[in-house]
């Protein structure tokens, strides 16, 4: 995360219309666009709330709190995500699936920067280009799900929507949704947002002390030696480049950390959404990088209407979901602002092959230039015999090193990775070097909702994909 600039950004709750120019190479419409105004088209996946009053009065709450990030950042965020789209840095952005209540504790919190800043490592290693690190953290508190409702035994309940809208319990009043869990949630990501600043701020992530970042059960891990390997030689590296410099480099005792998560809720955005001092534009101050969901990309749909009056850098998930691409650029990439659109594909292992340089042919179509990243979890969720959603290990990585090559093929570039992944020891993905089979899943399964990569298996994928870039002749 960026360091706190000198001046804070205050944001102002209101939302006086602004003119958004939407340009199209047939058409040129000036629509206007608030902070409120997706509410006006159909907006899916949002919560059935019973009690109006109430949502309206935890969206008047949240409008007056402090923002969580500031457009300070999310500029810098911004430049940086430019640079990647034309090959000068790499994008990881990592995390929980659905981040839990429960789970905002420093164990939790430290585990999740560790692999983040461990993976990042390996790939700045590898790749030879500096890595932005993205955490899906701090607000990855809403699920978009298949079903409205729920059925065991008979009884039918509202699905589980994330904690920022009901509790996983299969009960009446754990599953209606309850307003107040977005003002819960809101403080749960600033408090984890404070520690992340706490701990990078006071040296955590000084890349001159990478011990701080192992996890206890790192040693007996098949790649750790591999691992430390890549430590000692960084840290060789800097102490030449030290050594000729003459003294210690400054930049380098700090790295920088963002913040992500799906905008799928959106009174919660609406509310967190803010124009600045001295800046043009409306910015989404609940993190510095939100995405759309791939259920969510409907053109007509409330989620395109929030994301094209927003400031802040997007991301798009595109799979095999049904969308016009250049008709999505037209509307949230009209500028074609540097770094300003990321498209996230995840088509699986299998469809990635036939898919992807349709993608690639299409932004290459309109002349805009975008990050491409590749999502290679959400294509390769499969349910054992037994019912556990899983993924394996082996498909994950078959869909990245087909994307690097076919946007090699294809005169583009994969400019970055986004993985779910877990610092605990969790069993939910097969595969791996130490070879999880569905038998081990049992053992530590925590998911809430998808599955996530181990540690050992996140620093495996980290290492196997640098290797893959490294290998690609530039
Ligand atoms: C997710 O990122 O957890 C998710 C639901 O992904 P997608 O929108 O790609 O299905
Ligand atoms: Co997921």
């Amino acid at each position: 995360m960026a360091k706190l600039a000198d001046a804070p950004d205050l944001g102002s709750g209101g939302v006086t219309p602004v003119e958004v120019r939407v340009l199209s190479p047939a058409l040129f419409i000036m629509t206007s666009w608030n902070p409120t105004s997706w509410q006006s088209k159909p907006a899916s996946q949002q919560p059935t709330y019973g009690d109006a009053k109430m949502l309206d009065s935890a969206v008047a709450a949240l409008s007056q709190l402090p923002p969580l990030v500031s457009s300070w950042e999310i500029e810098t965020l911004k430049k940086q995500l430019a640079d990647a789209a034309c090959g000068k840095r790499f994008l990881l952005q990592a995390g929980d699936c659905a981040e839990r209540f429960a789970d905002c504790t420093p164990e939790r919190i430290t585990g999740q920067l560790k692999v983040l800043l461990q993976m990042s490592l390996v790939l700045v290693h590898s790749t030879k280009r500096r890595v932005i690190r993205v955490g899906r953290l701090a607000g990855q508190y809403a699920k978009p799900r298949s079903s409205n409702d729920e059925t065991i035994d008979g009884v039918t309940l509202p699905s589980y929507r994330g904690d920022l809208v009901n509790d996983i319990e299969f009960s009446e009043i754990a599953r209606t949704p309850n307003p107040n869990r977005l003002l819960r949630g809101f403080e749960r990501s600033a408090m984890t947002i404070n520690f992340i600043r706490a701990l990078i701020d006071g040296g955590f992530a000084d890349l001159h002390h990478p011990e701080y970042w192992d996890l206890g059960f790192v040693e007996h891990s098949p790649r750790a030696s591999e691992y430390q390997n890549i430590v000692a030689s960084i840290a060789e590296s800097l102490r030449f480049i030290e050594t000729l410099a003459g003294e210690s480099i400054g930049a380098i005792n700090r790295v920088e950390f963002f913040t992500s998560h799906e905008g799928l809720h959106l009174h919660y955005e609406q509310a967190q959404t803010r124009q600045v001092p001295r800046r043009d534009g409306w910015y989404d101050l609940s993190c510095h990088f939100p995405w759309i969901g791939a259920r969510t990309t409907d053109l007509n749909g409330g989620h395109v209407e929030f994301f094209r009056g927003i400031t802040n850098p997007i991301g798009v998930k595109v799979g095999t979901h049904d969308v016009d691409v250049e008709k999505l650029l037209d509307v949230l990439h009209p500028t074609n602002e540097p770094g300003r659109l990321t498209l996230i594909h995840r088509y699986g292992a299998d469809k990635v092959v036939d898919e992807l340089p349709k993608l690639i042919e299409a932004v290459q179509r309109t002349g805009k230039q975008v990050l491409f990243v590749c999502d290679p979890m959400h294509g390769n969720t499969s349910k054992t015999d037994s019912g556990i959603k899983t993924r394996s290990f082996d498909a994950i990585l078959s869909e990245l090193e087909q994307s690097i090559e076919i946007h090699q093929n294809n005169n583009s570039n994969l400019g970055g990775v986004h993985v779910e992944v877990c610092g605990q020891n969790v069993t939910e993905c097969t595969g791996g070097a130490r070879g999880l089979d569905e038998a081990g899943l049992g053992d530590a399964y925590e998911t809430l909702v998808d599955p996530r990569l181990n540690y050992e298996q996140s620093i495996e994928l980290a290492m196997l994909v640098g290797k893959k870039i490294d290998s690609k002749p530039s």
